[in-house]
């Protein structure tokens, strides 16, 4: 097969790990007998340094045509003077999830036992713990109207029933190939998205009856996410309080570098990237820990080309490399970057 892919480095580390993602898919291509054809484009501060916008022509026509995006990273303090969409996030990020309808976010928590220790949880917590959160990606506050006028400033949270409707079919069906159960969680007792938000959820699980429905207040489920997250399956939740608690279910895998993330629309078209940002601190020493990214590229290999094999043995070769400390200095090994790539190349 020719593997045929937008790859958007970005800014920070995301060059350092998008790298170490490249040689992986290489000895994968090698192995398996497919075409690497990875086309490489400028996003976010890279492309506003290159004299571009944030977001160019060029790289989003590829994404488009591709419809297989390998996303490292955009945005750091270098361009936190700049206003409204002429920043990263806001000028790349956030246009390329709109524009290619990129509604379903999947992020998974499924603590490794090489890292349970690494997490603040006790053992007893964290054993076990195994669910995803399909967060809605494209609609929200994120996307609402945003101003400031003479009452002070304003963010507009706008749903309509079509993308909430949507997003819980992605929850359900996705529910259904694992523990039948979704929770889903709004803020329904203040804000009348949620309202809507809770109401057409349980319409949408009327057509799915084999699977359990749990509703719970966002509040309540960061707590509940610390003390009972061995209960929860598939956790369905609007853009905003998505990407609040995806940050806080990472802390339950003892770190963020080891999480891929998927952003799908219907059919194929999906861009991967790791949920950790730039870190822009410890960008350009080799520091950075490449796991979330090489399982980002495994996750564009099963779910945008369909190569199932391929994936698992990206995947492998990380857990390996996680039980035999083949890791960088973050999750206690010796390595950097690019050896931490060459390890699971090599192990694939
Ligand atoms: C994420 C990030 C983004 C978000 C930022 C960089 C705009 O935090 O993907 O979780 O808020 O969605
Ligand atoms: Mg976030």
């Amino acid at each position: 097969m020719n593997i045929n892919f937008t790859y958007l480095p970005g800014d920070g580390i995301g060059p350092e790990v998008g790298e170490a993602a490249i040689e992986v898919l290489n000895a994968v291509a090698v192995k398996f007998g497919h075409t690497l054809e990875p086309e490489h484009h400028l996003v976010g501060g890279a492309a506003i340094d290159a004299g571009e916008k944030p977001l160019p022509d060029a790289s989003f026509e590829s994404c488009q045509r591709t419809g297989a995006i390998l996303l490292g990273a955009v945005g750091g303090p270098k361009w936190d003077h700049l206003k409204g969409e002429d920043r990263p996030e806001l000028g790349s990020l956030l246009p390329l999830r709109k524009r290619l309808n990129l509604y379903a976010n999947i992020r998974p928590c499924k603590p490794y036992p090489a890292l349970i220790e690494r997490a603040p949880l006790k053992r007893e917590r964290l054993e076990g713990v195994d669910f995803v959160v399909m967060r809605e990606l494209t609609g929200g506050i994120y996307f609402g109207q945003k101003g400031r006028d003479t009452r002070g400033a304003f963010d507009e949270c706008l749903y309509s029933e079509a993308e909430i409707r949507r997003i819980a079919i992605k929850g359900f069906d996705l529910a259904q190939t694992r523990r039948k159960k979704v929770t889903s969680v709004d803020k329904s007792n203040v804000l009348e998205t949620s309202r809507l938000w809770r109401e057409t959820v349980i319409d949408v699980a009327k057509d799915y009856p084999e699977v359990e429905l749990e509703h719970l207040l966002v509040d309540a489920m960061t707590m509940h996410m610390l003390t009972r997250a061995q209960d929860f399956d598939v956790i369905l939740t609007e853009n905003m309080f998505g990407d609040i608690l995806t940050d806080e279910a990472s802390v339950l895998c003892g770190s963020m570098g080891v999480i891929p993330s998927a952003s799908l629309s219907d059919g194929k078209t999906g861009m991967f990237e790791p949920i950790h940002g730039s870190a822009p601190d410890i960008a350009g020493q080799g520091k950075a820990n490449p796991l979330a990214m090489i399982l980002s590229a495994a996750w564009m290999l099963r779910l945008s080309f369909g190569l199932k094999v391929e994936a698992d043995a990206i995947e492998t070769a990380v857990a390996n490399a996680l039980e035999q400390n083949q890791t960088t200095g973050d999750l206690g090994g010796k390595l950097n970057t690019s050896a931490v790539g060459e390890w699971i190349a090599a192990n694939v």
